[in-house]
């Protein structure tokens, strides 16, 4: 496996450079990244190109053992481009050009820009391509806006409008521009949608429109890399769950997704938000996974309490090498901090590396160098092993796009919605994958679709099919409410699904998690809040009913059994119910079952042709006895079944499979 950290040489005086290599070849470190934001250094001016200093930090790290991976460095534009070409510049929503002083200020439809960014990008690639030491290249940084209101991009999305639509007549009908006299007379006449009550259907083509020129800009410098570079990888580093971008389509254009994992440790730094942040890490990682379905790269990591203005709460000892084990658990093949050595310039003068602002080895990069030996030492077992998965939840952007406008509800977030029934199968064990609509279902016993609330025809009808083969659904609250153009359809809720679901919807409100209703499911009472569905069973059993006496006669949740599958579904949010259902499911379906871990512990499984390496990770503060038996790789000791993984530690248990 890959092991480092990400590197900025041109920040230090080059006499450093090789003591920098040197340390990181002790450490174990054999890869690092270079360059990101270093356009201005590389093109001084325009024009004039100076990729020597660049040479000789690659060829020290080369002398050292340390692969590089090249950015096309366009998250930054130099001073002399900002200042000679405004045309290139963002604007924001009130056409004000975003000031020099950030990152990313750039339109990502100046052709301009393209023209500076693809010349780049095509100056570095011929350079090292035949440079042993160069593996792969990173696109850009961490794609996501600016949103732009600049007239290049009116125009540009008017012909998007355009092309999609054809004539302005069936704009109008499409989106509903009826509706305060918003009705257009020529495609010139529409604005980019600059007010928060801008018609929804326009909003969500907007946000269509804005990761489809970002990933238009990607796919040049991905094709000038393949061109010039067939050896060499293309990666880009995604932010997990961000929303901006379409990673499902972005990462179409790359060999396999890079992941900037930071752990949230700067705003909270109470313990117990400390021992949380392993649930919503394991989503993000698989999240990241499940963008092209195979293993990934953590491309920036914490390395320390992250904070650009101020520190937050310090990494503990083996803090550093149990959440380096969560990402390989999840699928991680590559392990890379962020960053080398704390930058002495600049806005993240406080965000550390794994050297401080003293450049002196320490506490942290002797936990790196523990770390990374721990690293290199697990690869030669996991080399080649994956994360399979039963269970998917379905993930798709045009909710979150359309939901983040209007959220339906006050109480509502859609990745915190998701998470939810997420969490429900792995605090069993069970691994989750994330899928889009377009992915293959077949290969899941269950499949969650958390508010699918824009649901095309084409993808009810792939949901019906996998019910009917078998596949296991549930649907939640919110599904089927709209179809692709963000307009309601014109049916009783949950519209295309209803048959699917054998339910209809009387009504739905949103109601505050501060005053619940009570659920009661045979035995069993649960709170549940957030969305509240009247459901009237047509072709379905209840599974669980409301207590309130106005809502007697209407289910909570209910079943229906499709022949070879079943459909649930959930008309409220509640942990307590979703748990009750997804027990039933787990049952019914057979799937390995770790019984319910305790809060802290996680347990992932990552399978090759012949083992299977059960990650089983403490996060909590108390010693964890686990009944799985096999060998521990990282002690070498074997599991008898009544073995304990001690607090902030991981245990991986190799099992032949038989
Ligand atoms: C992002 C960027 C890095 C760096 C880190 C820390 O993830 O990719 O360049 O700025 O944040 O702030």
């Amino acid at each position: 496996m890959y092991v480092g950290a990400d590197y900025y040489p041109e920040h230090w005086p080059e006499e450093r450079w090789e003591y920098d290599a040197c340390l990181m070849r002790d450490a174990g470190f054999n890869v690092t990244r270079l360059a990101e934001f270093s356009w201005t250094k590389l093109e001084p001016e325009e024009g004039k190109f100076d990729f020597e200093w660049l040479d000789r930090a690659v060829d020290v790290l080369e002398r050292n053992g340390v692969k590089v991976i090249l950015c096309t460095t366009t998250a930054t534009m130099p001073k002399w481009m900002y200042d000679s070409y405004p045309e290139i510049i963002a604007s924001d929503v009130n056409g004000h050009k975003l000031p020099f002083g950030n990152r990313q200020c750039n339109c990502f439809t100046s052709s301009s820009y393209r023209f500076f960014s693809d010349r780049m990008t095509g100056k570095l690639a011929e350079r090292y391509a035949a440079n042993e030491n160069v593996i792969g290249w990173q696109i850009d940084n961490e794609f996501w806006g600016p949103y732009c209101f600049c007239d290049t991009c009116e125009n540009a999305f008017r012909s998007y409008l355009k092309d999609k639509f054809k004539t302005i007549e069936i704009l109008n009908q499409k989106l509903g521009t009826i509706f305060w006299s918003h009705t257009y007379r020529g495609f010139e006449q529409v604005h980019l949608p600059r007010h928060p009550n801008s018609n929804p259907s326009l909003s969500l083509e907007y946000k269509r429109f804005h990761s489809e020129n970002i990933i238009r800009f990607a796919r040049s410098q991905a094709e000038i890399i393949r061109k010039k570079c067939p050896g060499h990888f293309i990666t880009h580093n995604m932010m997990g769950f961000s929303e901006s971008v379409n990673y499902y389509e972005l990462g179409k254009l790359l060999d396999f997704v890079s992941f900037d994992y930071y752990y949230n440790f700067g705003s909270d730094m109470s313990r117990s938000k400390r021992t949380a942040q392993y649930r919503y890490g394991a989503a993000s990682l698989d999240f990241m996974r499940s963008v092209k379905h195979r293993n990934f790269w953590i491309i920036e990591n914490s390395i320390s309490a992250n904070g650009w203005e101020s520190y937050g709460r310090e990494l503990r000892p083996g803090e550093l090498m149990r959440m380096t084990y969560q990402n390989i658990a999840h699928g991680a093949e590559a392990q890379i901090w962020f960053r080398w050595r704390t930058s002495l310039y600049g806005t993240e003068q406080y965000w550390n590396g794994v050297l401080g602002h003293d450049g002196v080895p320490a506490r942290r990069y002797r936990d790196a160098a523990g770390t990374s030996e721990a690293i290199h030492k697990l690869s030669e077992y996991i080399e080649g092993s994956e994360v399979i998965s039963d269970v998917a939840v379905l993930s798709d952007y045009d909710d979150r796009w359309a939901m983040s406008q209007q959220p339906n509800g006050p109480f509502f977030d859609h990745v915190r919605s998701s998470l939810v029934y997420y969490n429900a199968f792995t605090k069993h064990g069970i691994n989750v994958d994330f899928v889009s609509p377009s992915d293959d279902f077949s290969k899941y016993k269950i499949m969650v679709l958390p508010a699918k609330y824009i649901l095309s025809e084409e993808l009810s009808e792939k949901l019906r099919a996998y019910a009917d083969n078998g596949g296991v659904l549930i649907i939640t609250y919110r599904s089927g409410v709209k179809d692709t153009t963000n307009i309601p359809y014109v049916m009783t809720l949950p519209g295309h699904l209803r048959k699917l679901s054998g339910i209809r919807i009387e009504d739905t409100e949103a109601v505050s998690p501060e005053d619940p209703y009570v659920i009661i499911a045979g035995d069993n009472s649960f709170t549940g809040a957030v969305f509240c569905d009247w459901i009237i069973p047509e072709d379905s059993h209840v599974i669980a009913g409301y207590k309130d006496p106005d809502l007697s006669e209407y289910a909570a949740a209910t079943v229906r059994r499709t022949g070879a599958g079943s459909v649930y579904y959930l008309g409220i949010e509640s942990e307590g119910l979703t748990s009750y259902i997804t027990d039933m499911v787990i049952k019914e379906t057979g799937i390995r079952d770790f019984g319910v871990l305790p809060e802290g512990v996680e347990i992932v499984t990552r399978t090759s042709a012949d083992h299977e390496y059960v990650f089983v990770l403490n996060h909590s503060e108390t010693e964890y006895i686990t009944d799985i038996k096999g060998v521990d790789i990282t002690s070498g000791k074997t599991f008898d079944g009544v073995s304990a993984v001690a607090p902030n530690t991981a245990a991986v248990i190799q099992r032949k499979i038989i």
